[in-house]
């Protein structure tokens, strides 16, 4: 299973997880998702949202979980071992450089903050990766799926009908997700940012849904009009992996405006 898009300029494959951008990958990649698809049962997500989303881990200015974030290699990752805050601005710049509006560029800039979940002690396979609702059937869509055989919820009959514990159309608000930076951030910046950018945090990594189509059946009109966000924020964060790296100290005082402008000095996380 797949997922490979080519950029229309570079004629790069990214997210082709057969032929990996970064050599050592393929391995890696594959053995994320065995335990991440293994682990990730709609009981363990409940938990960690019980655990997290109270913000209950530390307050840090968002600079502060910025530079942490930069001792993290992500190993479910196919394309690149940039460090995390190079791959934001240049997702961030490559919006500022189209135009796109400053609550999208700082949406770029932030978008995998989540990922401080390391800093707390979760491993990786409850952070990073391609999500998917739990409590239903899982798509064949997703990357992976055969391994979803060895998730103790595929042995649960009421988990594995197409709508599962959820009514058809209910709203993607409603849809436990795999639990990971996306899910995490998305709670923790749904007081401060406009709905189109909260969508592209909480669903970048719902490949099924956003680049393949499914999960229809648990979307409502809110999340129809929202996707195309989701979908004009997804070449940002993929085709913007540029082994050169932008320069932080130059780039510094906008991004500390635009962060001052809407997000609070200091996070409870
Ligand atoms: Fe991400
Ligand atoms: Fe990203």
């Amino acid at each position: 299973m797949t997922n490979t898009k080519t950029h229309p300029s570079a004629q790069t494959n990214y997210r082709d997880y057969a032929a990996p951008q970064r050599a050592d990958a393929a391995d890696t990649v594959r053995a994320f998702y065995q335990i991440n698809h293994t682990m990730q049962t709609l009981d363990f997500v409940r938990s960690k949202k019980a655990q997290y989303l109270s913000f209950k881990q530390a307050v840090m200015t968002p600079w502060a979980a910025l530079d942490f974030l930069n001792t993290l290699v992500d190993d479910s990752d196919p394309d690149i071992a940039l460090p995390q805050l190079d791959h934001l601005l240049q997702t961030a710049e490559a919006m500022r450089a189209n135009g796109e509006p400053d609550w999208m560029v700082l949406t770029g800039f932030i978008h995998d903050l989540g990922k401080v979940l390391c800093l707390f002690g979760e491993p990786q396979w409850a952070v990073v990766g391609d999500t998917f609702p739990v409590g239903c059937a899982y798509s064949n869509k997703i990357v992976y799926a055969e391994f979803f055989a060895s998730n103790p919820d595929s042995k649960r009959a009421e988990l594995q009908t197409q709508l599962g514990i959820y009514s058809a159309h209910c709203g993607l608000e409603n849809v436990h997700m795999s639990w990971g930076h996306d899910e995490y951030l998305y709670h923790l910046m749904r007081p401060h940012l406009p709905l189109p950018a909260l969508y592209m945090i909480r669903f970048h990594s719902f490949y099924a849904w956003h680049r393949e189509g499914d999960y229809q059946h648990l979307c409502n009109a809110q999340d129809d009009a929202m996707k195309p966000w989701v979908q004009r924020f997804n070449p940002y964060d993929l085709y913007s992996k540029n082994p050169n790296p932008p320069k932080l100290a130059e780039l510094k005082p906008f991004y500390e405006d635009l962060m001052a402008k809407y997000l609070p000095s200091e996070v409870q996380f």
